[in-house]
This record gives C-alpha cells, structure tokens and sequence, in this order.
C-alpha cells in the first residue's frame, strides 16, 4: 500500500494507472476508520481494480476550531486498517498542500444545500464541495464512493459533479448501524456512555416513523410527531432538527406522503457529566454535548394504503 501526501504524485499516479487501463475508486474520508468506511472500501473494491482512500481532516468544514480539533484521529490504526483491507493507496494531504495555492476560489452548490445542516451548519457544504472537487482532481478517479448516513452530503457532491461536469460516477452506499442500530459515525466515540445508550433513539425514531407509514399514515405533522416523540423519551438528546423533505431535491414536501420522502434527524446529545458541561460553557463551547445524523427515506409505495 502507498501512502502519498501531495497531489502532483497523486495525480501522475493516476495518469499512469488510468494508461494502463485501471479502474478507479476513491473513498474520501477525514479518518477515524470503522466499519462504515470499512464497507465503502468493499464496495468500491467490487466495482475497481484500485481502491484509494484519503484522509484529511478538512478544517473548513467545521464550525469552530474546537470542534476540528476534538474531531477524532487514529492515524496508525486507520494505515493498519486500510492495509487489511486491502486499499491500494492512501491519500494523506497535509492542509497546506489541500488550501494551496491561492484560497481564492471555491464552490458553492445552491438549494439542495440549504436546508437541514446547511442552515444548521452554515458555510458547512461549501467546505465540504470544495474539497471534494479537490480530491476527485487530485485522484481521477473513475468511481467515488460515500455514505449515505451524510444523505445531503451525497446530495450535494451529486449536484456539483452534475452541474461542473465532473468525469467520475458518484456511488452512494447504505448506512453501516451497531447491533441496537446506531448509525456508524466517527463521532460515536466521543459521546459520554450514558449518550450512546441513549442515542438509539434516533433509529427508534426513523423505526416509529417508517411503521407509521407502512400502516398507512399520510399525515406529515403526525409523521415528524411520531419521530419526535421518540427522541423526547432520552433526556440527553436535543433535537436540531427533525425534517420531511423531498428524496431527490431536498425541496419542501406538502402536507401529505405522496412520494418518497427523506426523514432526515439531527440531534444534540449532552453529557450527564455536569462539571465537563459547565466547564465547556465557561469556554463558550458545546464541547461535550455531540450532534449525531441519521435519515431514512420513507416511501409510501412500499406500504399499506393511506388511513
Ligand atoms: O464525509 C466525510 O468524511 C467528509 O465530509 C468528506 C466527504 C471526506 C469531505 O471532507
């Protein structure tokens, strides 16, 4: 397995690769492999001779300096992780050689950004499109492979590799959960014990939701009740946001389910520990409480007629 950290040696390597007749993939990661990463790699080994990985913890993309520096990093076992399984090269900028060379230009994907965690997290997939473009630049890949757990993230990425003209097919792969259905995150491990048992309310809240329909509820209102309610039964979680909104375009949905609909969560989840919170407060940061997403997309033709 290669490890190259710039991407005049990444890009000479995939002109040489490509030359040769070799397929492609890229997984673009910030690190802290698990198994979700571990299943974008299987994935993308399926459908390429190659399978690289980046990891770069992009900075811009974070709220706060505090946030990006707490954000978790297991350089060595992620090598030994990769190696394992099998990942051909991995792609390990440093931030330098990722903002070079001018800062001075950047992309930004319209309305499919906005809602949700682009209004929670302004600025966020403006970062987030712009070193994606950087990575599938520097990689050429003929394949990129992400997660669906960031559905809007996919949703973005889609629309800019659309809009740009991007030569790369955009492979988008299941949600990865634990055995009590947690989502995969990096961000798991940093929740306080008592949060990760509580942060299964999140799956309990996509499940009474997705019941709902395929009993035949239609109503909207009712729908994000259902999924709210669940969340309001963990003391620790605050809810962010718990939104319907259109599969395909993020737009607004109407009052009733008609067509597949995105049920996307994002939850806070405080920690128990009351000296870590007050001392984070004195900071001005909300260091120990950590905001978790997950989604489903509900579709009411999979289920029982309407109530
Ligand atoms: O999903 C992630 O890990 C990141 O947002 C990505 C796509 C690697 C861009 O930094």
């Amino acid at each position: 397995m290669r490890v190259i950290g710039t991407t005049s040696e990444l890009q000479a390597l995939a002109d040489r690769e490509r030359a040769a007749g070799a397929k492609l993939a890229l997984v673009p990661t910030m690190g802290a492999l698990h198994a979700g990463h571990l299943s974008l790699v299987n994935e993308a080994r399926k459908r390429a001779d190659q399978v690289w990985v980046s990891i770069f913890v992009n900075p811009t993309q974070f709220e706060d300096a505090a946030d990006a520096s707490r954000y978790p990093r297991s350089w060595e076992e992620d090598l030994q992780c990769c190696r394992e399984a099998g990942v051909d090269v991995v792609f390990a900028p440093e931030c330098d050689e990722m903002a070079r060379p001018l800062r001075q230009t950047s992309i930004e994907v319209g309305e499919v950004a906005e809602p949700l965690c682009g209004r929670s997290r302004p600025g966020h997939f403006h970062a987030v499109a712009t070193v994606v473009a950087k990575l599938l630049l520097a990689a050429k890949p003929h394949l990129a492979f992400f997660g669906e757990k960031d559905y809007q993230q996919l949703a973005v990425i889609r629309c800019m590799v659309r809009d740009l003209g991007f030569d790369v097919e955009i492979v988008g792969a299941s949600i990865v959960r634990e055995v009590d259905g947690l989502a995969l995150s990096s961000r798991n491990v940093q929740l306080h014990p008592e949060a990760r048992r509580q942060a299964v309310a999140l799956v309990r809240a996509l499940d009474a939701a997705e019941n709902a329909v395929a009993t035949g509820e239609r109503d909207l209102a009712r729908l994000l009740q259902r999924a709210s309610a669940e969340i309001d039964k963990a003391p620790l979680a605050r809810i962010d946001y718990v939104e319907l909104r259109n599969a395909d375009s993020l737009g607004p949905v109407t009052d009733k389910l008609v067509d597949p609909a995105l049920l996307a969560l994002a939850v806070w989840f405080d920690s128990p520990d009351r000296d870590a919170a007050e001392r984070d407060s004195r900071d001005g940061g909300e260091r120990s409480a950590v905001r978790l997403i997950d989604n489903r997309v509900l579709d009411p033709r999979r289920s029982a007629s309407p109530q």
